[in-house]
């Protein structure tokens, strides 16, 4: 075991327990996991294998008190085991059947929490830590009454993806390791508890819930919601949690989805978890839609009330396959979960509504790539447009760009075309089945898809073609690029509107939020306001409810000065929390004084509404120092 991990200020005592450290030996039985510079775990000494949770959820004093028994499996002489933690109070930790024991928690570091090292004996099976969450715990965002649909009951739920697991569960916190998990979670009688697990399908009298989660799953897939929901299905395994509220609408917007899970069947196997069901959240959640296995975590911003946001289900029902069952080992691989499953999400969607509705989700996001790419090359961050990415010291939330998601897209889907989508097909399928349940790295992947196309079909992939896409800066010339009728036809009303300034209302009035997207997104760069009020009456922008219009309309209001809209952008980032959103819209206001006084207002009011994944990102980006 190394030491170095551990920051040097560790007391006596730690220094006496920890002076009888061992050697890693060659001949343990456990597989290797990856290095991970986001965790203090050593999985090579000792792991956990298993968790046993029982914990009970305080909403007034916002706190958890838990026990967390972990089964573990170590090297015959290893000492301690390292385990995760961030702001947990630890009360006492115990081996086995309640044998006491000797623990430290290390330094606190800003980003990676607090080690813990257990001291622990070669025989030693389970470590029973018994401990209380901070009220400020990263991962958990405590909602008031007021904060949700029917303002009656308060609310939880977390958000543990990518490194804040440790913030509510002490645990290896890192997507190399799995464990299975049962529960226990007692709960206020009149809330229901939901996990990334077996779950229940109504509320009970005693507001005690148990859970089970049978497979292996890495640590950020633990999920925990608490709240007033009801349950609609939609198939025999498939359905929809929500507010009593929201239920309905939700169950009408998502009604497609054991279409979505049979399409992705036949695409790429059987679905693994048994049962599919999504929870809506309250407007807070940071994420479209989080991919928690068996429930998926999802926005109420997806219920448009045209089904036309149902994608991201459909890449969430995806990670079920890439990222869940093949999971990136680090995070410096992250392209390997978010690059597979837009693929595999845009393969769905074709085979649910068809080629020409998939080629305009996959131009709208190579436009999105586009932009992105070109601002990171010009803000010196470079290196980050690398699929490969190299996150040490740095929050894996950087990662989150669209370099993973849209690059990793094009990367696969130009494997697809150059050697054929039936090739492509088996290789997935046969991807997802021989590394089920296990990490993958970049390094890893490169040659299993070599030596998957050379077995399998003879055919030797380039490394110049690898080197390019996953090692190299920016995105390769000849990146594939979409063909939408639909779009061509919009590009069409864009230049008829460019010299008659009039819109074709007999061809607008059929658009779908798409085509509107597209539209608002290849304006010219210079508007007048009296454009910006034409454009607004034809096309509804600023009374819209969709919100991915409203932010893509909002940007252009506020780079024109159009403030008609400014009310609606004003409520609408009060009182909504998806990141994704926020993040262009403030950082549009920002670019003026004018704008960053007023954005410094909103966010003022809207900050509470908040989760610290949306907090942390803004922080840093209004500049606002607590
Ligand atoms: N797993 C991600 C969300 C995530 C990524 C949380 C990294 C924390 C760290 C999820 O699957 C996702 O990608 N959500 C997207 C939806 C999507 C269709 C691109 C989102 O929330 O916008
Ligand atoms: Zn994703």
């Amino acid at each position: 075991m190394k030491l170095k991990r551990l920051p040097s200020l560790l007391s006596l005592v730690a220094a006496i327990l920890f002076s009888c450290q061992s050697k890693t030996t060659n001949e343990s039985a456990m597989k290797p996991a990856e290095n991970d510079v986001h965790s203090f775990a050593q999985p090579n000494d000792a792991r956990v294998t298993h968790l046993h949770w029982r914990a009970r959820v305080d909403f007034e004093t916002k706190t958890i008190k838990a026990i967390a028994s972990w089964t573990i499996e170590t090297n015959p002489d290893t000492d301690i085991i390292l385990l995760d933690t961030k702001g947990l109070n630890i009360e006492k930790i115990t081996l086995d059947e309640d044998v006491p024991t000797t623990f430290r928690l290390a330094e606190s570091d800003s980003l990676l929490g607090e080690a813990l090292a257990v001291l622990i004996r070669p025989t030693t099976k389970k470590v029973n830590i018994h401990y209380q969450t901070s009220p400020e715990a990263e991962a958990i965002q405590w909602l008031s009454p007021q904060q949700t649909s029917g303002k009656q009951f308060p609310f939880l739920f977390t958000q543990s993806q990518a490194i804040l697991a440790r913030s509510w569960v002490p645990c290896q916190d890192s997507p190399g390791v799995r464990f299975t998990y049962n529960a226990e979670v007692i709960v206020p009688k009149d809330l229901l508890a939901l996990m990334s697990a077996s779950n229940p399908s109504s509320k009970n009298a005693e507001g005690v819930y148990h859970f089970e989660m049978k497979q292996p799953i890495p640590s950020y897939l633990l999920a925990l919601s608490v709240g007033d929901f009801v349950f609609a299905p939609i198939s025999d395994r498939s359905g929809v949690y929500a507010e009593p509220g929201v239920i309905d609408t939700a169950a009408w917007e998502f009604v497609d989805m054991e279409k979505m899970i049979a399409g992705a069947e036949v695409l790429y196997g059987a679905y693994p978890w048994e049962r599919y069901d999504v929870l809506v959240l309250p407007p807070s959640f940071p994420f479209g839609g989080m991919e928690n296995p068996r429930l998926t975590f999802a926005t109420p911003t997806l219920l448009a009330g045209d089904r036309s946001l149902t994608s991201v289900i459909a890449h969430e029902l995806a990670h079920s396959w890439s990222g869940n069952l093949v999971t990136n080992a680090t995070w410096n691989d992250f392209w390997l979960n978010e690059g597979f499953t837009v693929y595999f999400e845009t393969r769905i969607m074709e085979k649910l509504y068809g080629r020409d509705y998939a080629e305009m989700l996959a131009s709208l996001n190579l436009h999105g790539l586009k932009e992105e790419v070109q601002s990171m090359l010009q803000d010196g961050h470079g290196a980050d447009t690398r699929l490969k990415l190299n996150l040490k010291g740095r929050n894996p939330d950087e990662g989150v760009t669209e370099i993973a998601y849209i690059k990793g897209y094009y990367f696969l889907r130009s494997i697809e075309e150059q050697h054929g989508r039936g090739k492509f097909d088996a290789f997935v399928k046969d991807y997802f089945k021989q590394n089920a349940f296990q990490g993958m790295t970049t390094e890893r992947f490169v040659p299993f898809i070599k030596d998957y196309y050379q077995k399998q079909f003879a055919l030797s992939l380039d490394d110049a073609f690898f080197n390019k896409w996953i090692f190299s800066e920016g995105l390769p010339d000849d990146c594939p690029s979409p063909a939408s009728v639909k779009f061509n036809e919009v590009d069409k009303v864009i230049t008829n509107w460019k010299s008659t300034q009039e819109l074709e209302y007999d061809v607008t009035k059929n658009w779908s939020t798409h085509e509107w997207l597209h539209f608002l997104k290849n304006l010219p760069a210079k508007l007048t306001l009296p454009q910006m009020a034409s454009l607004d009456e034809a096309g509804g922008f600023t009374a819209s409810g969709n919100a991915e219009i409203i932010t893509v309309w909002g940007v252009l209001a506020i780079q024109h000065h159009y403030e008609k809209a400014y009310p609606k952008i004003e409520t609408f980032l009060i009182n909504t929390g998806r990141r994704k959103f926020l993040m262009p819209l403030y950082g549009e206001m920002i670019k003026t004084k004018e704008g960053k006084k007023r954005a410094l207002s909103i966010y003022g009011k809207a900050r509470p509404n908040y989760h610290y994944v949306a907090t942390s990102s803004l922080d840093k980006l209004l500049e606002v120092k607590l």
